[in-house]
């Protein structure tokens, strides 16, 4: 027998075997690694080209400045001109403008239809009879109030003119002195008014009407006259005690809701508050329905600057007398560039599909945990030697480097292809995100993966995951995160779970990228991250937190459950508790072992032997157990399991001897305890003179198992198998070359290349025959065996039979 004179193997040659085994492992993955990455590939053109669609349907000329043809010199050619004055309602917002037109300041008259009057929801009697609907000559009201009654009427007195004085050679000069108003629908820029453009409403605001009150104001635009038709309407001020009373029936005249309540909208309210000789407060309430119908309408498209000045005049008035004004000619607009409607995708469906993309690999990570636990193959690995430690380093460093390729090839392709999403935002902000998120998603993968013990469940309940997640993401979360009344601290308690803090910082860097796109600037940048309200420092907080804890957590569970009970080792069923039958070591080789039952004398002559042994200062035989116990405790109700109840054995070298038993008789346990894989409740056991309690790296180097299943890769061949073991049991370089081809001899996997065909091509025979070859490459002491069918004799020191 070659001597092992090799000890353990150190951490980092496990490490080696382990990432020489996966590295041949994932070679011949490679396409479905390969199809992984192409993955986000895939998903980024299939944005790019619902872009492009988009942005050739935005850019037609219908939604573009309008343009016509101008034959200036009568030639038949023609000059194309575009511009403000040639476009529709809808093409005009895209104009140009570069110097915006003034607009007169007009106020917000109600349509006559909904001027307010008396009803029987609203108990004030100076309101007129309804009755003035029906001939469209209801009056505009003004509410006032304030501390002063006497100073307030006089207000709202000078707010009203009581004539209105039209010179149509000075259009600017009469637009300014007197109060012009329309009811229709403003628009969110002030580049033009629409109340121009229809011809339906336009008002002046005077306190009486004369009988014959309409008439037409030429008014210049361009090279275009517009004819405005101007009514006169009957400004009425009305007094009332306080700004409550004015909420309550501004409240009640609202147009929207029940149907058939009365309607009753009025211009505006003036709240003087304080105001007296020496100060002015004044505190007004319009109607801001328009402004918060898109959230841009400024304040002067919903024409509010007019009624700030009939009341800063109606003051004026009131300290100097009723010459003095302030003349508020127009409103104008900032020049502007041409705006195009462009679609950028990235930052509209980004938050979801690049969630998508990142959790994709969450399932992919789980399921190849799983499935090396689920073929038992980790459990394989165990008893040959391969510690937790190199196994969570390589797997994880393994999972990091793929998620880390996948990032950069995603990344990169997304910004090549020229999605703002990627190239607006830092990258090394994104980088730390993206990394700090497969940081966690690996450790929950393994985490997780302690639950499942199937692949198929694993991957279909990562699926659920991935796409529950994505949807959740984009049509709750997205939706509490933009309601600004819903409260931040719930925000956060979402953001716990890992996808939703991913989606909040895809959901960042998408909002910032909106916003660098469309003011021409950048997009996140490290600055950023003090903003406030942005949430992208709590999420790296969180999810680096997160993954520490899980990491911690999924480690710690880890070694629970393999030191424990080994949910694929286990003994479900022990009905009956007998006593294991022990055949009698015998001294000669013999494979063939016979049921003999044993005598208690024997036993106890066994167990008296293995006492004297245990005073003795080295043991040198292969194996002695000492009173092993294996108890498992109660579950469901039923009383503790028995297993293995004070086996004592002492085996010298060059002995065979077979463990025979009916089912659940305990000898998995037996075996499972002298693997490692469980620990004995009591008593212990000795390999090799090593303590199964607390020195089984040691037993592992002299100790070879063949599972009583084949536990193998499907893709690695027979070599590589046996090289990875090899190198688990401390053998290097040539000496490693030599051990394998010897084994692989021995066991007739030598010849015609069937050494370096793929396991999964293996015949059952050949399977088994490699299974014994890796259970006694390394030249092992002891080895431990399942019952074979076909007998295998070999040339080793000791071995047991279960
Ligand atoms: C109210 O204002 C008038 C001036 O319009 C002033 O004469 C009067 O004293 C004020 N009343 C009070 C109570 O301040
Ligand atoms: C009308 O405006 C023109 C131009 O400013 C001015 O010459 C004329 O006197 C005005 N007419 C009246 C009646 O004010
Ligand atoms: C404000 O304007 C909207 C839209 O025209 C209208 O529905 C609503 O009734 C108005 N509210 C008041 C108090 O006038
Ligand atoms: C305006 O009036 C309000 C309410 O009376 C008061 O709180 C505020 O201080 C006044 N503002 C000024 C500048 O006096
Ligand atoms: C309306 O818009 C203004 C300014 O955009 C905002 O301050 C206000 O809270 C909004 N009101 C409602 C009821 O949404």
């Amino acid at each position: 027998m070659a001597d092992s004179s090799h000890g353990p193997a150190s951490f980092w040659t496990q490490a080696d075997a382990l990432l020489r085994k996966n590295l041949a492992f994932h070679k011949r993955n490679i396409r479905s690694n390969v199809q992984l990455v192409l993955f986000p590939l895939v998903l980024c053109m299939l944005l790019i080209t619902i872009q492009t669609v988009v942005n050739i349907e935005l850019s037609q000329p219908a939604l573009r400045c309008g343009c016509i043809c101008v034959d200036s010199n009568g030639d038949g050619k023609c000059e194309k001109k575009c511009g403000i004055e040639y476009s529709t309602v809808d093409q005009a917002w895209s104009c140009p403008v570069a110097s915006p037109a003034q607009w007169p300041p007009l106020l917000q008259i109600p349509a006559p239809e909904y001027r307010a009057v008396q009803s029987e929801f609203i108990a004030s009697m100076d309101l007129p009879k309804e009755s003035c609907r029906k001939s469209s000559s209801c009056p505009a009201t003004i509410l006032l109030t304030g501390k002063n009654r006497t100073l307030g009427r006089n207000l709202g007195a000078n707010m009203i003119p009581r004539s209105s004085s039209f010179n149509i050679s000075d259009i600017s000069h009469t637009m300014a002195n007197n109060i012009l108003g329309s009811d229709s629908k403003p628009q969110p820029t002030f580049l033009m008014e629409p109340a121009f453009f229809s011809n339906l409403s336009f008002y002046y605001l005077q306190r009486h009407c004369p009988t014959n009150s309409s008439f037409t104001v030429p008014f210049k635009f361009g090279s275009a006259v517009l004819k405005l038709e101007c009514s006169c309407v009957q400004g009425l001020n009305l007094w009332r005690h306080s700004s409550s009373e004015i909420n309550d029936e501004v409240y009640k005249g609202y147009r929207r809701g029940n149907p058939k309540r009365k309607i009753n909208e009025i211009i505006a309210a003036y709240d003087f508050l304080d105001t007296d000789a020496t100060r002015f407060n004044v505190s007004i309430l319009y109607n801001s329905t328009y402004r918060n119908e898109t959230g841009k309408y400024p304040i002067s498209a919903i024409r509010m600057p007019r009624s700030v000045n009939m009341a800063s005049n109606a003051y004026l008035q009131f300290l100097l007398g009723p010459g003095f004004k302030i003349l508020f000619e127009f409103v104008k607009s900032m020049p502007k560039q041409e705006s195009l409607l462009r679609l950028e995708i990235s930052t509209r469906l980004g938050p979801l599909f690049f969630t998508w993309v990142i959790l994709q690999l969450f399932p992919v990570i789980l399921t190849s945990l799983v499935y090396e636990k689920e073929q038992r193959l980790r459990i394989m690995m165990k008893m040959h030697g391969l510690g937790d430690g190199p196994y969570w380093m390589i797997s994880y460093s393994y999972f990091l480097l793929l998620s880390s390729v996948y990032m950069i090839v995603f990344v990169t392709f997304g910004s090549l292809i020229g999605l703002k999403f990627f190239t607006l935002n830092d990258y090394s902000v994104q980088l730390v995100l993206y990394f700090l998120y497969i940081n966690l998603q690996i450790a929950l993968a393994f985490l997780v993966s302690g639950l499942f013990s199937n692949v198929k469940t694993a991957s279909v309940v990562g699926y659920i995951i991935v796409f529950g997640t994505g949807i959740l993401g984009g049509f709750l979360f997205q939706f509490f995160l933009q309601a600004s009344s819903f409260p931040r601290g719930w925000i956060t308690a979402m953001e716990l779970f890992p996808g939703f803090a991913l989606y909040r910082g895809l959901y960042e860097f998408a909002q910032y990228c909106l916003n660098g796109y469309f003011t021409g600037t950048v997009g996140m940048r490290w600055k950023h991250l003090n903003d406030r309200d942005n949430g992208i420092k709590e999420v790296l907080i969180i999810i680096f937190v997160e993954w520490l804890v899980v990491l911690s957590v999924a480690f710690y569970l880890n070694k629970v459950i393999s030191s424990g009970r080994s949910p694929t080792y286990t003994i479900r069923n022990f009905q009956k508790e007998p006593q294991p039958l022990l055949q009698k070591p015998s001294s000669e080789r013999q494979g063939s072992i016979d049921f003999v039952q044993m005598e208690k004398s024997d036993v106890l002559q066994e167990k008296g032997k293995v006492v004297q042994l245990l005073q003795e200062s080295s043991i040198s035989l292969a194996i002695v157990c000492d009173n092993l116990k294996k108890i498992y405790p109660g579950r469901d109700g039923n009383t503790e399991k028995h297993a293995v109840r004070g086996l004592s054995l002492a085996l010298p070298h060059g002995e065979c001897f077979g463990v025979l038993g009916p089912n659940g008789a305990g000898k998995t346990s037996f075996i499972n305890m002298m693997t490692g894989i469980i620990k004995p409740s009591s008593g212990t056991a000795f390999v090799e003179g090593f303590d199964i309690q607390t020195q089984m790296n040691s037993i592992y180097t002299s100790m070879g198992v063949c599972p009583q299943h084949d536990l193998l890769w499907e893709t690695l061949t027979g070599r590589e198998h046996l090289l990875f073991y090899g190198r688990l049991k401390n053998l290097k370089g040539a000496a490693l070359n030599q051990a394998v081809e010897d084994s692989l001899k021995s066991v007739n996997l030598f010849y015609d290349g069937v050494a370096d065909k793929q396991a999964g091509k293996y015949s059952g025979g050949m399977k088994r025959r490699l299974s014994v070859a890796i259970s006694l490459i390394g030249d092992p002491k002891v080895a431990l065996f399942p019952y074979l069918h076909k007998r295998i004799f070999l040339n080793i020191d000791s071995f047991v039979i279960y």
